[in-house]
Formats: C-alpha cells, structure tokens, sequence
C-alpha cells in the first residue's frame, strides 16, 4: 500500500529512529519500506520502484532491447501505426508521462500529438533522476520548442504534487505496462488519483502488456544474457549504498515465474544459501534460511475486461483498445465518465 512521509517516519521512529528534517524524503521512504518489507512476517518483499537508480534505470533500458522482452517492440509497432489516430481522437495541449524512465517511445507519441499543432508541454515523470535528465536532454535537443518539465515524482504517493492543468487538454499515458506492476489495492486508488488529476474532457493512455502463452512470458522475464537478473539484483545494491548494508547479491538468484491464478509474472530473488545481513542504517540483522525469498515485483498481465472494469471503478470509460493483429499488447484510452 502506498504510504506518507508521516507513516514512513513512525515506522522509522517505531524502530528508535528519529529523523531529523533534513533528512531527503526518498531516504526516508526507502528506509521504512525496507524496514516494513525485510522484516515483515511471512515472505520479505520490496517495492519495484527502488530497482530504479541510475544503474537500474540503464539496465532497464537494456531490458527494452532484449531479443525475449518482446512489450517494448509491441508497444512501438502499436504506437506507430496508431499514434495518428490517437492524436486525432485527443488532440492534447499537454502530455504527462508517468513512469517515463528515458521516454524512448515517446516520439512515437509527441510526433503526431505535434502534428495536430495543440501540443505545447510534456512533462515527464519518474522516480529516476538520471533517465529523466536522459530523456529531458535528447527530447529536447530534438523539440526545441517543447516545453519539457520533468519531475521527480512517486506517482504512487505524489500526484497531487504534479501541478494544475493549463487550459487546453491534458493526456496522461502511462506506457510500458507499468501499471502491472501496482498491486491489485494500488491500482484502483492510482487510477483514482489519476482522474483527481484530469478534468472532464482530458484523457489517460494505458499500454498493457496481454495475457499469453506461459512460455512466451516466462523468457521475457528470464532472458538468456541474465540482464533481468542483474536489475532484479540491482535493488539489494541500491539498500547496500543507501543504507550502508552488506548484502551479496549474487548469494541471490533471479526468479521470475507465471502465476496463473491471478495472471501475473511474479519475480523474487531467492537466497542460494543461509545469509546474515547487517543493514547498518537501521541497526537490522537479518537473516535468510536457503532458499527464503524477497519478492521484488509483479508483472500483472491484462485483458480488455480487466482494463475497462479498472478504468470504470476509477471514473474513466474505455474509449479506444487498439490492440492490433497479434493482440499480445494493446493501448487502451479511456475518458473521464
Ligand atoms: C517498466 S519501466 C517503464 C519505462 C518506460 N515508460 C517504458 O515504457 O519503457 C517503469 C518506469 O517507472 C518508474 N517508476 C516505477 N515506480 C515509480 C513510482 N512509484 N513513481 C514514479 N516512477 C516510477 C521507473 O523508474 C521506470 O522508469
């Protein structure tokens, strides 16, 4: 469930630590949701926003261009043979990217949305400073006349933070199935805090990943050069630094597999012998029985009742699924109801 700067630090303070005001409210936000997480009973678990440092965001990208990690490819081919069509039904003076990263597919968006001579802001956000510098940098060497306002946002906690609307219309698109990776009680209070953010005549864009043959998912969460495991590694390196802790990451092994009652990859790193870890930050000892798991993230996959029921307990009718022939992704666009 997605907390408060307040609930971050009574856990902290729960715990005899008191944190003074200067602390960052990331620093905050990362300690107690590895505190709640590492010491939680039943399987430890971390949020997958936290594998998203520099060197996760890169790894993330390098994701994208895996031969198995066929969403990326999908969702361009849908982008581009669409994004006409879709800037025509929502000629949008605004587009707000959440979970942007280095906004690589955005073009296939912005171009056409350009074309229609209403666009004038894009603003994209991400927990991840350096994708966001990534993308504000190529994006406008590119648009020179865009206006480009990152922010550094956890779209979770913070999205009444992402500022008023300027007249005009405001299209939020949330690509990459990114909203797969909100827990089941997340997603309906995003979509929530979505709508809050959207007048009665603007718009939200999905892209959701489609349900498939097992093996087809499997591969794209367990590619063959290992670039997955390093990123799901990558959040025990990221508590390393942050928090001064002594993980082995390679005493962890990558493992992503389908859940097919509720339709999901679910990836856990899985300790491959008993490990003792000292996360000194939070004076935490920690152990790990061989074979103990942390689930790290959830992959959850869609189909179009799914997403129509998500986007009508928010507020939102579907307006557009553009799926194309091969159905494995589709966009969905929905309007305030
Ligand atoms: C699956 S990647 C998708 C990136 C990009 N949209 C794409 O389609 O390739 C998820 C992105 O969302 C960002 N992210 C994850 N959790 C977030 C949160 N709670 N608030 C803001 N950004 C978040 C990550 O940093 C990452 O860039």
């Amino acid at each position: 469930m997605p907390t408060t700067h307040a609930q971050d630090r009574a856990v902290l303070s729960d715990h005899g630590l008191e944190i003074d005001a200067s602390t960052p409210e990331t620093w905050t936000a990362l300690a107690a949701d590895v505190l709640r997480g590492l010491t939680a009973e039943g399987e430890k678990h971390l949020p997958p926003k936290w594998f998203y440092d520099a060197h996760g965001s890169q790894l993330f990208d390098e994701i994208c261009e895996l031969p198995e990690y066929y969403l990326t490819r999908a969702e361009e081919a849908l982008l581009r043979s669409h994004g006409a069509e879709l800037a025509a039904a929502f000629p949008a003076q605004e587009l707000v990217e959440l979970g942007s990263g280095s906004s690589t597919k955005t073009p296939l968006l912005l171009e056409p949305l350009l074309a229609t001579g209403h666009l004038q802001r894009y603003v994209p956000v991400d927990v991840s400073p350096s994708a966001l510098a990534h993308a504000e940098h190529h994006l406008g060497q590119r648009y020179p006349d865009l206006d480009i306002e990152r922010r550094i946002l956890d779209f979770t906690t913070q999205l009444s933070h992402l500022g008023h609307r300027r007249g005009g219309g405001r299209l939020i698109a949330v690509l990459g199935s990114t909203i797969g990776n909100l827990e089941p009680v997340e997603v309906q209070a995003f979509l929530e805090a979505v709508r809050a953010q959207l007048g009665p005549r603007d718009a939200v864009l999905l892209g959701v990943d489609l349900v498939k043959d097992v093996a087809t998912l499997e591969a794209a969460y367990n590619d063959s050069a290992g670039v997955t495991a390093e990123f799901n590694r990558n959040v025990l390196r990221v508590i390393n630094r942050e928090l001064d802790a002594d993980f082995d990451a390679e005493a962890f092994d990558h493992e992503s597999r389908w859940n097919a009652r509720y339709e999901r990859i679910e990836t856990r790193l899985r300790a491959n012998g008993p490990q003792r870890v000292r996360i000194k930050s939070l004076s935490l000892d920690l152990t790990f029985t061989a074979g103990e798991t942390i689930f790290t993230e959830i992959s959850r996959k869609f189909r179009r009742e799914t997403v129509a029921e998500l986007y009508a307990g928010a507020g939102f009718s579907l307006d557009a699924w553009i799926a194309g022939d091969s159905n494995e992704y589709a966009l969905a666009l929905a309007r305030p109801s």
